[in-house]
């Protein structure tokens, strides 16, 4: 089976799951080309200086999926959160590998995770909203709920902040 994301898509294995960096060139060529039109030659070198995080530039489109692949495998080494589902093994970002979590279930899925979170977060929930409102981020692990997506810098932030109480709330820690 084959997952599609936003930056990654991802191969299920029985319980493993392999992460791959979707290469936006295609994409990133169109952008560029409208932007060279636009605003001509010299004006349009920015497209490569946009920031990681900036979805319309070079960065984005090319890297977002490998950086997002080795930040989430050392995030995952470097703290404590028992929420956060095992990423086994990264090869440079190049493909992560980690284990399968099944797909919330009806009555997970009716949680509304947006208050849920804000409960806990208060108006710093905002600060990466999009992310911890989708379902599609998280996932059951060993019978609990866990966040498998969690590469981005604005989602480690509040992970870094709040982990171990979402943790609590989820029963991670009995
Ligand atoms: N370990 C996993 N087990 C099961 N499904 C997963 C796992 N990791 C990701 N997925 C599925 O693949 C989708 C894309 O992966 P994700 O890590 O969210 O990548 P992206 O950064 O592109 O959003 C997720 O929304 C989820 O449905
Ligand atoms: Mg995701």
């Amino acid at each position: 089976m084959i997952i599609k994301g936003t930056n990654r898509f991802v191969i299920v294995y029985g319980r493993w799951v392999i992460k791959i960096p979707i290469i936006m060139l295609l994409k990133s060529a169109r952008r560029y080309q409208k932007l060279l039109v636009k605003v001509g030659f010299v004006k349009s070198l920015k497209f490569f200086s946009y920031g990681i995080n900036a979805f319309h530039g070079f960065q984005y489109n090319i890297f977002k999926g490998i950086v997002d692949n080795w930040s989430e495998y050392r995030f995952f080494k470097k703290t404590n959160i028992k929420i956060l589902l095992p990423c086994v093994f990264s090869f440079f970002g190049i493909f992560n590998l980690c284990y399968f979590a099944s797909p919330l279930n009806e009555e997970n899925e009716k949680k509304d995770f947006a208050y849920f979170f804000y409960q806990i977060m208060g108006n710093d929930f905002y600060f990466d909203s999009h992310h911890f409102s989708n379902v599609n981020n998280f996932g059951i692990y060993q019978g609990k709920i866990c966040i498998l997506d969690y590469g981005d810098k604005a989602t480690q932030k509040l992970l870094l902040e709040y982990g171990d109480e979402i943790s609590k709330a989820f029963r991670w820690s009995n």
